[in-house]
């Protein structure tokens, strides 16, 4: 039997913006394997180019250069239409700002990815419902975006990326400036879509939250820094009683810039 592809496979990937002296390259050189079913945190300081990779990674934008290989197959001379129909089939996005449409209701929100499905709006409601639901939002459903709290938006946010089964979730701080009774929800909904066998790449920038990954990369200048496999633990709370730099396991750590091929080659999880 024949091994599937990665899910994800970079290659030398590059994004420019700007022109002339202002050009500026967000990445510079990506290589990157992600397996089917990972669970990958990106950290790494404001500007490294965090958010231009999920952006690309989620056919939102295109690079300049390289390879982006989707399931093996090369996606970044897609159109638009097409790279919309990969998105709504197999991509979650959650992102950095909420993004809600604020003349919509919570329900109607989180029910407008499957406008295109081909279900009824009954059908819709009560999948939208349903997973209202799992982020304790059923008694929000009618409110308007601008009766919710902060941690209530991200929540409906990362509800409407989920609604229509995504296998792979693109996250851009889910957490970000959430109290942890909220990112509590949100970690657990993901840990739990990664135990289904969900691929889930997640830019944060807490170092609390990599315990819940089985890989975390690190990047600098637009370029992985370091890339780390995690041991396989239930992970703890968010919000642990121990202090924040007290570890309470040893992390595996590759060698920092090795050249960039080595990192490219799927690596197996420890037992
Ligand atoms: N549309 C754009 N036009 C010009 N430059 C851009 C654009 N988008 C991003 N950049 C630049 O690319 C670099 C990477 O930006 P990016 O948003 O990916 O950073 P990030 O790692 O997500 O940062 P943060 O942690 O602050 O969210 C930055 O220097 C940014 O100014
Ligand atoms: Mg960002």
């Amino acid at each position: 039997m024949t091994k599937a592809p990665p899910v994800i496979e970079l290659h030398d990937l590059k994004k420019r913006f700007g022109v002339g002296d202002a050009e500026h390259l967000a990445l510079n050189g990506m290589e990157l394997v992600i397996e089917k079913g990972e669970f990958i945190t990106i950290m790494g300081p404001s500007g490294c180019g965090k958010t231009t990779l999920l952006n690309i990674l989620g056919l939102l934008d295109q690079s300049t250069d390289g390879q982006y290989k989707l399931d093996g197959i090369e996606v970044s001379s897609f159109g638009s239409r097409r790279k919309a129909h990969i998105r709504s089939q197999q991509i979650g996005f959650v992102f950095q700002s909420f993004n809600l449409i604020a003349r919509l209701s919570v329900i109607d929100n989180v029910a407008l990815p499957l406008t295109y499905k081909g279900l009824t709006k009954t059908k819709r409601l009560k999948m939208a419902s349903d997973m209202l639901t799992n982020f304790h939002l059923e008694e929000r459903e009618y409110y308007m975006p601008y009766q919710l709290s902060g941690g209530q938006t991200q929540r409906v946010a990362i509800a409407r990326a989920l609604v229509n089964s995504p296998s792979i979730i693109l996250a851009d701080e889910p957490t970000g400036n959430l109290d942890s009774h909220s990112s509590h929800i949100i970690m657990e909904e993901l840990s739990d879509l990664h135990k289904r066998g969900n691929t889930i790449i997640m830019v944060t920038h807490n170092p609390r939250l990599t315990s819940y990954a089985s890989r975390v990369i690190t990047m600098l200048d637009g370029k992985i820094d370091t890339d780390t496999l995690m041991p396989l633990i239930e992970p703890p709370a968010v919000t642990p009683k121990r202090p924040l730099g007290a570890k309470t396991r040893k992390k595996k750590t590759t060698t920092k810039k090795k050249p960039a091929a080595k990192k490219a080659t799927p690596r197996k999880k420890k037992a």
